[in-house]
């Protein structure tokens, strides 16, 4: 069977997501990667045959069913037009879509234009845990959903580019919240209405933070079209490791899930090891390590399900589509015009 020939445009912190997931894929062969660092340290360690240190020279040379774009937030309306304009039919954008509402929909309709399926990369819809808990609401187990409460937070961002505002579009409402935001109007089936929101203001203004010029804590209440509620936490104040919580509430039950610290493994350490969970500063004394991120947190079958999506031509699912990516983009930029004018936004 011919495999999906995959482009990766970045080689640091989300590509090796894709790459890894890639890897685990029967259908999909990572052809070539196109980064401005970590080239050949990256290009070795997935055996990719093809570098490259311009985007649109990997566009223009290979011949790809797939591209994922795993930059900074700023350039991701930059590449998948470049990626539209060179030909390419289908591609996965990193979250968020865009740095603003404006250019996420300009993506939205230049693909929709040109029939390119655009793939927006929400790994939570495709969470185990995630999926489990959906399965066992859609069955009734907790009767009439009434509320959900979602957060990601951390102690701050790896990522240069994402502690600047100019760069990331926002702070950490829209580089870790957006996961939150755009599973709630999945798992609800319905669209975000209503929303109220609460941050710090970047630089001075934050919690700790203050040499980030994007929010460092954020929240937000939120009303959904079929009157489920909502609430949504992102911070960079979490120590100890990403801290991604979900509490679901029914009528008749509630589901509680901690994607990010529910290991089955709780392992003490004298001299410690290499790596627990994502952000964790130590690995000695107590810790509970993950057993496999890359499918706890969804990326594996995420990427499976966009290779599915080309190899037999379907639709992404609901949640991960171009426009789900601009409804995200839509509710985080109200978050913020609620948070600046104090007043409730609708949607
Ligand atoms: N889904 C998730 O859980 C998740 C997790 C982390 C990051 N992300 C998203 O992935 C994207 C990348 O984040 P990251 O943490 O990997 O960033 P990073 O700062 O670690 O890496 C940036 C990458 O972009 C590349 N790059 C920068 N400018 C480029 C250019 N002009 N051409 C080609 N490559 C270029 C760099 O070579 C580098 O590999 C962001 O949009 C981020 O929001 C998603």
């Amino acid at each position: 069977m011919k495999k999906v020939r995959v482009g990766i445009v970045g080689s640091q912190f989300a590509a090796t997501l894709h790459a890894e997931s890639y890897k685990r894929c029967l259908w999909a062969q990572i052809q070539a990667v196109a980064a401005i660092d970590n080239l050949d340290e990256f290009g070795d360690k997935y055996d990719i045959p093809n570098r490259y240190n311009d985007y649109r020279r990997m566009f223009e040379k290979e011949d790809l069913d797939l591209v994922s774009v795993c930059v900074p937030n700023f350039l991701h309306k930059e590449i998948v037009l470049a990626a539209v304009e060179a030909g390419l039919k289908n591609i996965v954008c990193e979250k968020p879509l865009a740095t603003n509402v404006a250019d996420g929909k300009e993506m939205v309709d230049r693909c929709k234009e040109n029939k390119v399926k655009l793939m927006y990369a929400e790994d939570w819809i495709f969470a185990p845990a995630l999926i489990r808990a959906k399965e066992i609401v859609d069955e009734g187990g907790i009767g009439q959903l009434l509320y959900i409460k979602a957060k990601e937070s951390h102690s701050g961002t790896h990522s240069l580019y994402a502690q600047k505002k100019e760069y990331c579009g926002g702070g950490v409402m829209i580089h870790l919240g957006i996961h939150p935001i755009a599973f709630l109007p999945y798992f609800a089936q319905s669209e975000i209405s209503e929303i109220v929101g609460m941050k710090s203001t970047g630089g001075q203004g934050n919690l700790l933070h203050k040499n980030y010029t994007g929010e460092d804590w954020a929240g937000a209440l939120i009303t959904l079209k079929n009157g489920v509620r909502g609430f949504v936490e992102s911070n960079y104040i979490t120590c100890g490791g990403m801290d991604d919580k979900i509490e679901i509430y029914g009528t008749e039950g509630n589901i509680h899930i901690d994607l990010t610290k529910g290991s089955p493994l709780t392992v003490y350490s004298r001299p410690g090891y290499g790596y627990a969970i994502e952000k964790a500063d130590f690995t000695h004394g107590w810790t509970q390590p993950a057993v496999d991120e890359f499918m706890s947190l969804g990326y594996v079958n995420e990427i499976n399900h966009f290779v599915d999506c080309v190899m037999n031509d379907k639709e992404p699912q609901k949640g991960v589509r171009g426009e789900d990516g601009l409804k995200a983009l839509e509710a985080t930029f109200a978050l913020y015009k609620s948070s600046e004018t104090g007043m409730l936004i609708k949607l």
